[in-house]
């Protein structure tokens, strides 16, 4: 019986301690079905946002692959380097407009100065014959008609005697005065006047070399005749015909003293008494006075201008000196006008060579056997 109470007392104990076995268990059971639930319910949260944007932003046009290049604008650039590359240009243009002081319009020289222009002498090439006669070589050349176009204006510029007797001068040497005063008298003598040419730049002479034969050494010349050294035989023929021409002479030390003497004027009054025209081939008129003294005993002062060469202060200079001295400023003569570049005076030179009568082969020759 005891046994039995015993045995009964064990499995009491037995049970007992299973039935907290079983307890812990079901409550670990109770937790994991937790954990559980709450893992199975957050899984099933994420599936449920995928897909869902977790941003505001939204596909509103897909990117499409471009058929020409978004930079650089071609047209526009184009458009932006014309307009900057044109007003660069022009403000380039009024810049060096401002600060270059030399005229490259003539318009500038009668506009601005009241100076006419008497004529438009284009730069010639060379053609196998000194420029300075180009008027008797080549007639129907473009210098030989403004040649004579210059030589009409000259005789319409003033009274009959102040265009009778006139000097060419200009603000700097080398514009051209001996190239013009030769081919302005061949102009003039052409025409049938008597023309008399006078090298009185006593500094530089040079037109003895195209009025005077290499071996002639009849004439004293201008400088021996107004120091007084020989008065005979002044005046040289050259064999064209209504020419005579007065050599500059021996490069005197006082050039200015002999053009300022009673002995020069009483010349040019003898020479316009006996000839229709008188042309003196004078000096340059910056830094010497000689171009002052002969203007104030001709009748005119014709001024010899290349365009990029005068300066302005030069040239109201020159006006202002003149004025001063009692010359008469007939007018100017634009020389060595390229007719490549832009003057305005082009459109006259097309008409000069179309209408020239030596502008054909065969003219050419012709004019060219008259001439010789
Ligand atoms: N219209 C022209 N076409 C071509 N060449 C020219 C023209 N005018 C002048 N020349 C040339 O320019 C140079 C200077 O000309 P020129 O001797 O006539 O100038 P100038 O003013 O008399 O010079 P200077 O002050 O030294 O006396 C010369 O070689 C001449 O042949
Ligand atoms: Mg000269």
């Amino acid at each position: 019986m005891g046994a039995r109470v015993e045995q009964q007392k064990k499995m009491a104990i037995d049970l007992n301690e299973r039935a907290t076995q079983y307890k812990i268990m079901a409550r670990e059971v109770e937790t994991n079905k937790g954990i559980y639930q709450s893992l199975l319910e957050r899984t099933k949260e994420i599936e449920s946002m995928v897909g869902v944007s977790s941003s505001n932003i939204h596909i509103i046009d897909k990117a499409m692959l471009p058929i020409m290049p978004f930079k650089p604008n071609v047209k526009l650039n184009l458009l932006l380097a014309i307009v900057v590359g044109v007003m660069g240009g022009l403000g380039l243009a009024f810049f060096l407009e401002y600060f270059t002081d030399t005229i490259t319009n003539p318009d500038e020289i009668s506009d601005r100065f009241h100076i006419p222009i008497l004529g438009v002498a284009p730069l010639s090439k060379t053609n196998g014959f000194p420029v300075e006669h180009t008027f008797v070589r080549d007639p129907g050349a473009p210098l030989s008609e403004a040649m004579r176009s210059t030589k009409m204006s000259i005789q319409l510029s003033g009274i009959a005697s102040q265009a009778s007797s006139f000097v060419l001068t200009s603000t700097k040497p080398s514009e051209g005065k001996t190239t013009m005063a030769a081919n302005l008298a061949l102009a003039f003598a052409g025409a049938g006047e008597r023309v008399i040419l006078v090298d009185a730049d006593m500094r530089k002479p040079r037109l003895h070399k195209f009025f005077q034969d290499p071996g002639d050494t009849s004439s004293p010349g201008l400088s021996k005749f107004l120091s007084g050294v020989s008065s005979k035989g002044l005046i040289c023929q050259n064999g064209i015909s209504n020419l005579c021409f007065i050599p500059a002479g021996p490069v005197p030390p006082n050039p200015v003293e002999l053009l300022a003497s009673d002995r020069f004027a009483l010349l040019v009054q003898t020479l316009t008494r006996r000839f229709d025209r008188v042309i003196i081939d004078g000096p340059p008129y910056l830094g010497f006075a000689d171009a002052l003294v002969i203007s104030r005993i001709m009748g005119g002062v014709v001024l010899v201008s290349s365009m990029g060469e005068t300066t302005r202060d030069a040239l109201l200079h020159f006006k202002k000196s003149v004025l001063n001295s009692q010359g008469k400023i007939l007018g100017c003569i634009i020389n060595k006008v390229n007719l490549g570049k832009r003057f305005g005076y082009q459109s006259y030179y097309k008409y000069y060579s179309y209408y020239s009568y030596g502008s054909t082969k065969d003219n050419k020759k012709k004019t060219k056997e008259l001439a010789e």
